[in-house]
């Protein structure tokens, strides 16, 4: 018999498999082995052991066994390489076998198939990523990642304007602008790349290859590794490129972090002490997967806890800051108008003098989404009528675009400022602000349903497409979000009234100019969203 070592990998065993058939060898001829150690794929096979067959130089292969056999492939079972030969090559004289599920072959096949599906959605439901920072432009896996251990809240000077924390790492002090939502100025790409998310897991099967698709479609603008014990793989947001590396052990990723704290509150809010059932949990969860889930750790304390703690935790949830309660059932723009002025769903309604809705087309194909009323927006009660709304008017103008088409509107709809003296100084809202207030852009969106949304600077841009949405890497491209089917996100006109000198306002304005002439040829081409969609 001819012993065959190979790299568990899919490919090497194809190539094998072809050679094999090529040379005549029956599954009884041979002995298909993973390799111990890399790069002893043993492929030259004129050593003594002869094949007892005919040579098969074309050998025929459905799709349905190459589907079916990709998945068995990366099963544990040291018996699948030779399980897989011999089912090709009985294909070979029999090309309905897949199709006899009673055939001892095929339902080990299958067997290993559904073990492998089954793994991979464990793995979809239970990857937990944790937030690390990494040394910015270092490769990904290249280094350790440095794991955020503490946050300090540091002053920085004009006091009000940024909030600045200060990490500690291994590495030493690390300052990062951890509100990074400076939308008027280009440096938040540069936030983004230092962010990054780590999983540990350890899957059953080799199946990272087969699972990596699935968290690269649905995290596409994180940065994110998952780590195995086989192999880890790193997703490149910018590039739209997942790389694979060795394994690596577990105390690669980050033990604990702000992130596992997201988690609990997360499963703390959707905790529902009626459903809870902890034997039915453990047996749908295997013990082995909970030291991967932080919420875990809650558990024990949910299931003993009075109900007055769980409706202390519902109530506090209400409490959190949002417009909803205050957006009525009906999306219309009178209706929304009226609404708006008794909106409290955050603070920023106590100092502004008035809240600022959109205006414009009531059926406008394109909308832009600025970020919040200025100082000029904020007296007047229009939106973007100060000096960034002057500077966008020359846009418009220059791309021959009748305003008056266009609906115009913010992501937050007061005005957020600091008083200095006779001044009152913008400031950039929170994350949370911009959440509280969302739910009157989307009431707004439904009202007109607009075909293309123009995302001004970042804090629209993070209002529609997440958190971790980078403008100078992201702009200028047709996107998708939960909430609206075509968005563009651009630089937002302050920026270019602010930026540091005439070469870089100029290439910036030539950026809004040219993602605003997309967003509007878009708007022209595409078809409305009918409502509810
Ligand atoms: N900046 C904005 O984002 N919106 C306005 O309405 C004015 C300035
Ligand atoms: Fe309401 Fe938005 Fe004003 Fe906050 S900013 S009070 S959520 S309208």
């Amino acid at each position: 018999m001819k012993r065959i070592l190979l790299e568990p990998d899919f490919d090497a065993w194809r190539e094998a498999a072809r050679e094999a058939l090529h040379a005549g060898y029956r599954p009884e001829d041979l002995d298909l082995q993973d390799a111990t150690a890399p790069n002893t794929l043993e492929l030259t096979l004129e050593s003594s052991e002869l094949p007892t067959g005919e040579p098969i130089s074309d050998p025929h292969t459905s799709r349905a066994f190459l589907e079916t056999a990709k998945f068995a492939a990366v099963h544990r079972d040291p018996q699948r390489w030779n399980l897989l030969y011999r089912v090709l090559y009985r294909l070979q004289m029999s090309r309905n076998l897949l199709k006899i599920e009673t055939d001892p072959d095929i339902s080990e096949l299958l067997r290993l198939e559904s073990q492998v599906q089954r793994d991979l959605h464990k793995m979809h439901a239970f990857v937990r990523f944790r937030k690390v920072l990494d040394q910015p432009h270092s490769p990904i896996l290249s280094e350790r990642p440095v794991v955020i251990d503490e946050l300090v809240p540091i002053q920085t000077d004009p006091p009000t304007h940024h909030l600045v924390l200060e990490t500690t790492t291994p590495f030493g002090t690390v300052k990062t602008d951890l509100e990074p939502c400076e939308p008027n100025s280009t440096n938040d790409a540069t936030i983004d790349d230092c962010e990054h998310f780590i999983a540990w897991y350890q899957p059953d099967h080799r199946i990272l290859p087969l699972a990596a698709p699935f968290f690269a479609e649905r995290f596409s603008i994180m940065r994110w590794s998952i780590l195995t014990p086989d192999a880890s793989v790193s997703w490149d947001p910018t590039a739209k490129q997942l790389t694979f590396a060795p394994g690596l052990p577990r105390e690669s990723a980050p033990a604990e972090d702000e992130l596992e704290d997201l988690w609990r509150s997360y499963y703390a809010s959707i905790y529902n002490p009626a459903r809870l059932n902890p034997d039915m949990m453990r047996s749908e969860m295997p013990v082995r997967y909970w030291k991967n889930l932080p919420e875990i750790s809650l558990l024990p304390e949910l299931i003993t806890k009075s109900q007055t703690r769980v409706t202390a935790m519902v109530t506090s949830q209400q409490q959190k800051s949002s417009a909803q309660p205050f957006v009525p059932p009906e999306h219309t723009l009178p209706v929304l108008r009226a609404a708006l002025p008794s909106c409290k769903g955050c603070d920023l309604y106590l100092h502004a003098t008035q809240v600022v809705p959109g205006t414009g087309a009531s059926k406008a194909t394109l909308m832009l989404v600025g970020e919040q009323p200025g100082d000029q927006e904020d007296l007047q009660g229009k939106p973007f009528v100060g000096p960034a709304g002057k500077l966008l008017d020359s846009i418009f103008e220059e791309l021959g675009i009748d305003r008056t088409k266009v609906f115009v509107t913010n992501a937050v709809k007061h005005f957020k400022f600091v008083q200095r003296g006779k001044l009152r100084l913008h400031q950039n809202p929170r994350m949370s602000e911009i959440t509280a207030c969302r739910p009157w852009l989307l009431a707004e969106i439904d009202a007109v349903r607009p075909r293309v949304i123009l995302c001004l600077g970042a804090s629209a841009s993070k209002s529609l497409l997440g958190g971790t949405f980078g403008l100078m890497r992201d702009h200028g491209k047709v996107l998708e979000s939960p909430y609206a089917s075509q968005v563009v996100a651009t630089i937002h006109p302050s920026a270019i009234l602010r930026a540091r000198d005439k070469e870089s306002g100029e290439q910036l304005q030539n950026f809004l100019r040219d993602d605003m002439a997309l967003a509007w040829q878009t708007a022209q081409k595409s078809v409305r969203v009918p409502q509810n969609a």
